[in-house]
């Protein structure tokens, strides 16, 4: 495996945020404070976390606040199919129709996008990656879209052949929509934390081509699964370390509390 060092990555956004549009708010008071303001702009995050940590949720919630904020966002899915993913959504107060039908928030299926292009459903070669690497800056570009998902870079990345394929992908998808002041989230799956250490990525690379790393995990208090967020590595701002619990509820979708103690 080739390694790579986070230095050797350009970095466009690496300097101190003081002015309140360098940053690109969740929407989730907690976490932004965390944060040091929001995500800074420009940003590719990789969101990592195990089957039912919530980064779904969590990723749509960042576009649909975005959407109240006025910045159009476009969610593409690999691994849910659209009509299932928008079912889910429906149940969250944070989601609302009107933000769909109005523009605000696109969501795409990236299976649908590969079928049109003719994409081996599979594996990718290296002009498969790039036609689709233009389609999804174009469809950025055309809808001014200030907030992208790809949920998940897991699953795109299984279809690109070799680590260095995974690498310029996501570099040259990260660059470019920071150039067009594009904050990027891409969600990472992972197995649940305690199985041999932690790990940000299923293929190793995708953690130092991003910007940020936002770790989902579980923390096993009496028998009960409490969620946890932990912000491992955000570019260009001073943010907190340290693991808070993540609730999710219909009426809030995500929140963040302070993880407490346990008494023993
Ligand atoms: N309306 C709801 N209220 C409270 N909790 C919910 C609600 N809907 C889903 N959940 C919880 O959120 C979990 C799913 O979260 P989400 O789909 O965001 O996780 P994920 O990390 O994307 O999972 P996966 O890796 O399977 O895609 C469910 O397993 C459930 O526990
Ligand atoms: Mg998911």
């Amino acid at each position: 495996m080739v390694a790579f060092q986070n230095d050797d990555v350009v970095h466009t956004t690496n300097h101190t945020h003081d002015c309140p549009e360098d940053f690109c708010k969740t929407g989730i008071s907690e976490l932004d404070l965390k944060l040091g303001g929001g995500i800074p702009t420009g940003n590719t995050v990789l969101m990592v976390g195990s089957s039912g940590s919530g980064k779904t949720t969590l990723s749509m919630q960042f576009l649909a606040n975005g959407a109240k904020m006025g910045e159009r966002g476009v969610f593409f899915t690999i691994t849910e199919p659209l009509f299932k993913l928008t079912k889910n959504m429906e149940n969250f107060s944070f989601y609302d129709k009107k933000m769909i039908e109005q523009g605000k928030v696109n969501i795409i299926d990236l299976r649908i996008i590969s079928e049109r292009l003719g994409l081996d459903a599979e594996k990718y070669s290296v002009e498969d990656a790039s036609a689709l690497l233009d389609v999804l800056k174009d469809i950025a570009d055309e809808l001014q879209v200030k907030r992208l998902v790809i949920d998940s870079i897991t699953a795109l990345c299984y279809r690109l052949k070799t680590n260095e394929m995974i690498r310029d992908f996501i570099f040259k998808l990260g660059s470019s929509l920071a150039a067009m002041g594009c904050t990027t989230i891409l969600t990472s799956e992972v197995p649940p934390s305690g199985d041999g250490g932690i790990q940000y990525s299923k293929y190793g690379i995708e953690e130092f081509i991003a910007d940020g790393i936002m770790y989902l995990s579980d923390v096993d208090r009496k028998g009960d699964l409490i969620r946890t967020l932990q912000l491992i590595k955000m570019r260009g701002t001073s943010h907190s370390r340290s693991k808070v619990a993540l609730a999710i509820s219909s009426s809030e979708g995500i929140e963040i509390t302070p993880l407490l103690k346990s008494k023993g």
